[in-house]
């Protein structure tokens, strides 16, 4: 095996810079501005009964998609059979309206939060899937035209990746999930039908799984726009594979969502964790951004105040953009810089170089070596650049890479994000080549 140490020619610095964003400007302005303006959506799940005062103005000035957290679900629409509720639901679709907003209904078909005359009773399989499919006939067809992307079926998944056997798996087997999407596409044409899951937001089993079923529906031509992936994380764990996930479930033929964001920590919360946190957001957001059928991405409650976690996970919470009294967290700024504008270049914001320390046939290792020389601290950062000779990315290490065709996208991983101004950070990969391995000839990073 040929091994030979590149040095010097193939150490290539690139002051070229790109993607420099204007964080300070960008702290200020409305979150759903900021999101639209990258051709995203920012939602956030709500409570029906606390849109007034505070809460409802902040609501309406950040995101532009609204989600009801529990007021769509079958236990609150209809808790008795035959008897429909839809005070809570109604009054979240007027206001999200009122505001401009797009809402994603949330959720027709669920294991969880199902009137005890669903759970509770005996079915033959015939007479569930008549009363799935009329549930969605009644709920999508009220609300057809007015919503954006429905989730039709929520957590149909084990951990293994394999069909959960709520009562509409164990009664009616993965058919029930075709049923449910084409019952769907009859009562509301307009709206993007949704798969939704927890724990399949990094590359694994599970989402393994949902792949496989994702694909399977499709052969069958079953109508599945998309796929949500709910990422409720938890503090420095942000899966590296995110990106790489959302783009293999894009490559389908579906488009992506992150549905349900929130990021839990071990109270109390203290400036570290809030700074983690603010990174652990800016990836996530970063991740939507780079994958280009990626819609958006809803955070589960936008205020510490209203989120779930305290109740489910005792001693954890804080896990929002906005703290229990509405104040902006660091989170808030992590989204908020990471969704801002797109700049033409700026010299001097950063820099890369780039050098083959190794290499041998058929293959190579590279460093990669980022500097800030702007004068505000990189809070999250990615590095791209095209590889000039088919030479293929096989394994990296500091930094979360992916490659499409030639073009491969470095970005931090959760304990790198930040670079202060003239400080720098370092990854690296190993490469596959045949032919000829020259260096790139740019990078762009920011
Ligand atoms: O409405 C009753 C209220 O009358 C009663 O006084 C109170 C007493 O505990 O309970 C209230 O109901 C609670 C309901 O939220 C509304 O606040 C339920 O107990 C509580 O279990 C329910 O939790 C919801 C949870 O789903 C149920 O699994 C959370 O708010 C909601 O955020 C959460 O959302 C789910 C998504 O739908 C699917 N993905 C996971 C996510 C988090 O669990």
């Amino acid at each position: 095996m040929l091994r030979r140490l590149i040095a010097g020619a193939a150490v290539l610095a690139a002051a070229l810079t790109t993607l420099a964003t204007t964080p300070a400007a960008a702290a200020d302005a409305p979150l759903r501005e900021l999101a639209e303006a990258r051709g995203r959506y920012l939602g956030t799940a709500v409570t029906a009964g606390k849109l007034t005062g505070g809460y409802a103005d902040l609501a309406a000035a950040q995101f532009n998609s609204i989600t009801p957290g529990n007021e769509m679900k079958w236990g609150s629409v209809e808790p008795t059979r035959g008897t429909y509720d839809w005070t809570g639901a109604d009054r979240v679709v007027a206001f999200a309206e009122a505001h401009g907003q797009r809402v994603r209904g949330h959720t027709l078909v669920w294991h969880s939060q199902l009137p005890s005359w669903v759970s509770g009773g005996t079915w033959t399989a015939d007479r569930l899937r008549t009363l799935m499919t009329d549930h969605i006939t009644a709920q999508a067809g009220r609300y057809k035209g007015r919503i954006d992307h429905w989730d039709v079926v929520n957590e149909p998944l084990n951990e293994d990746g394999t069909l959960r056997q709520s009562v509409f798996g164990a009664t009616l087997g993965e058919s029930y999930i075709a049923d449910a999407f084409r019952a769907a596409r009859a009562a509301d044409p307009a709206a993007k039908l949704y798969l939704n899951d927890y724990s399949t937001d990094g590359v694994g089993a599970k989402s393994d799984g949902m792949y496989a079923l994702v694909k399977r529906l499709l052969a069958q031509g079953v109508p599945v726009d998309g796929v949500g992936f709910q990422a409720h994380l938890v503090l420095g764990q942000v899966p590296a594979s995110l990106e790489t996930n959302l783009r293999r479930f894009a490559e389908l033929g579906v488009d992506v969502a992150i549905t349900e964001l929130d990021i839990r920590m071990t109270l109390p919360a203290t400036d570290a964790k809030l700074a983690q946190q603010k990174a652990d957001y800016a990836s996530v957001l970063r991740a939507c951004l780079a994958v280009t059928r990626c819609a958006g991405v809803t955070v589960w409650g936008f205020t510490d105040s209203d989120s779930w976690i305290p109740d489910f996970f005792p001693g954890q919470g804080a896990a929002t953009p906005y703290d229990e009294s509405l104040a902006p967290k660091p989170a808030r700024a992590g989204i908020a810089e990471t969704l801002a504008p797109v700049t033409p270049p700026s010299p001097g914001v950063c820099s890369v170089t780039y050098a083959v320390t190794s290499q041998w046939t058929g293959g190579f290792t590279a460093q990669v070596t980022l500097r800030n020389t702007g004068t505000a601290a990189l809070n999250g950062w990615t590095v791209r650049w095209s590889q000039p000779a088919g030479q293929r990315v096989t394994q990296a290490w500091n930094a979360a890479v992916t490659q499409t065709g030639a073009e491969v996208t470095a970005a931090n991983l959760s304990y790198n994000a930040t670079v202060p101004p003239g400080g720098s950070v370092s990854f690296g990969f190993n490469g596959a080549w045949s032919g000829t391995n020259p260096p790139p000839a740019a990078f762009t990073c920011g």
